[in-house]
């Protein structure tokens, strides 16, 4: 089987400057959604028209882990759906007889593997298979003409169709599979007589009966998995359909979500028992939480690996991060990437992690900024600490031993060794090795200076 995904359009109706189909859902584009599907089918190709920013469209998906079983087709001018196949039709294997051709929208992306089986398979040699569905509000779709013995015989967009044809609410869904030998001629066939002036792939079916060969329609009863988008309205639309279906997977595996409603998920995200997900997380990228792990509200987590018995804090950001069990991170602190927390870890409010690798039972809990360091086991550093990692040209490394102590407001220019057991007093800047088990005192000596007149306020000028 061959797939042929339309997705030169520039979609007017979403007022963008990018092509419509690389507006995502659940943080991925619409196109690479059915790409994505269409890949499960195990075609031999992908033919992708592409024709309105078809540069940034193949930028974004030509390095995709499949991509060398797309056909990029160029679709210069958008003169419509049946236009848009027949830009590939040379590049279709279109002698071998009971082949599947099969027709997917870059607009449609919410389309299953399971349906596109069906549909697939009540295609042959003598059958055009179709997907329709019944919309609640058909505006804008082509309509399913039924003859009276309930047959299909055309598509008529909802621009040509009569008032009487208007009324009918099963309308095409835009997909169809279409036996491989008879394509390029219909294709061939198709006029642009109508009030668009383009070539409507729909106008296959009328050609199909004509040659007296069978239309099967499939028609689906969830119109969210057809439903195409046009507009930021309809994308909204699917997005927030999209993410009840994950949050819904979450909580039949045993998740616990204050509200279902406010989680957003862009990606992969896996839970172990008992977890608990406040409300308003964004979860992106490849996120897994381990048993009894809770996330506070307002938490954005990106590619992170979360321990057991973890507390994410709210106002929490963490990206490329990996959590030991036991661990405390938050409220509202930043772990960046190559962040790695060990066991019964505390990072607390406002301290930022950067390439920093915290032993087990370390803590910084309070206003601290941490970038190329690591930590031994059971240090704790004091508030206001900052390591300084940058010189303005290089990024240098700061080691800690274990149980070492940094007293708050120290200053640690890298790079630095302190060593196991080091104590350094508040208020230090270290910019040499602390040798182990030593106090480190490094800031200015205090003078008290007795009798001290404070000033006093100047008068009558
Ligand atoms: C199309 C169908 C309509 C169906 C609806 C379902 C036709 C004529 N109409 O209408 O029956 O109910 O989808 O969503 O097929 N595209 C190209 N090149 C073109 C024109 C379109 O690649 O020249 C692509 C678009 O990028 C999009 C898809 O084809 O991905 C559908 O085009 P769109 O303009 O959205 O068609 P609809 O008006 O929605
Ligand atoms: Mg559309």
């Amino acid at each position: 089987m061959e797939i042929v995904i339309l997705a030169a359009g520039k979609g007017t109706r979403m007022y963008s400057d990018s092509p419509k189909v690389m507006h995502s859902i659940g943080g991925k584009a619409m196109l690479e959604h059915v790409i994505d599907t269409a890949l499960t089918l195990n075609p031999q190709k992908i033919h992708i028209v592409v024709g309105f920013g078809s540069d940034s469209v193949r930028g974004a998906l030509g390095g995709h882990a499949r991509a060398a079983l797309f056909n990029w087709v160029e679709q210069l001018e958008q003169l419509g759906t049946g236009h848009a196949v027949s830009q590939a039709i040379d590049d279709i294997e279109t002698d071998a007889a009971a082949n599947p051709v099969l027709v997917l929208f870059g607009d449609v992306p919410m389309i299953t593997q399971e349906t596109l089986k069906t549909v697939v398979s009540c295609c042959s040699d003598d059958c055009l298979s179709l997907l329709t569905f019944h919309a609640q509000n058909p505006g804008g779709l082509g309509r399913i003409i039924r003859k009276g013995d309930g047959g299909v015989t055309a598509i008529i967009e909802e621009r040509d169709a009569s008032e009487e044809q208007k009324k009918i609410n099963e309308v095409n869904s835009g997909i169809m599979a279409i036996p491989a030998n008879r394509l390029a001629d219909w294709l061939d066939a198709l006029e642009n007589n109508n009030d668009q002036q383009e070539y409507y792939l729909t106008d296959i079916v009328a050609l199909a009966v004509a040659e007296g060969k069978q239309v099967v329609a499939t028609t689906l009863s969830n119109e969210m998995e057809v439903m195409g988008v046009n507009n930021k309205q309809q994308l909204a639309l699917l997005e927030r359909h999209f993410q009840m279906t994950k949050a819904e997977q979450l909580m039949s595996a045993g998740v616990t979500l204050r509200d279902p409603a406010r989680l957003d998920i862009r990606g992969e995200v896996s839970c172990g028992k008992d977890v608990v997900i406040d409300s308003n997380v964004v979860l992106e990228g490849t996120v897994s939480i381990g048993a009894n792990s809770n996330i506070g509200s307002n938490c954005v987590i990106k590619d992170a690996n979360i321990g057991a018995n973890v507390q994410v804090l709210p106002g929490t950001q963490i990206e490329g991060a990996e959590i030991g069990d036991d661990a405390s991170v938050g409220p509202m602190a930043r772990l960046r990437p190559g962040t790695v927390l060990g066991k019964a870890t505390k990072i607390g409010n406002f301290v930022e992690t950067k390439n920093a690798v915290i032993g087990n039972g370390s803590k910084a809990s309070h206003l601290a900024y941490l970038g190329d360091v690591e930590l031994g086991e059971n240090c704790n550093i004091g508030a206001g600490t900052i390591v300084c990692n940058y010189d303005g040209v290089n990024k240098h490394k700061t080691t800690l031993g274990n149980n070492v102590f940094v007293g708050s407001n120290s200053v640690l220019v890298a790079p630095v060794i302190l060593e196991d057991g080091a104590f350094v007093a508040a208020g230090s800047a270290i910019n040499s090795t602390v040798p182990e088990g030593s106090l480190a005192v490094a800031r200015g000596k205090q003078r008290n200076i007795s009798g001290w007149k404070r000033p006093v306020k100047k008068t009558g000028e």
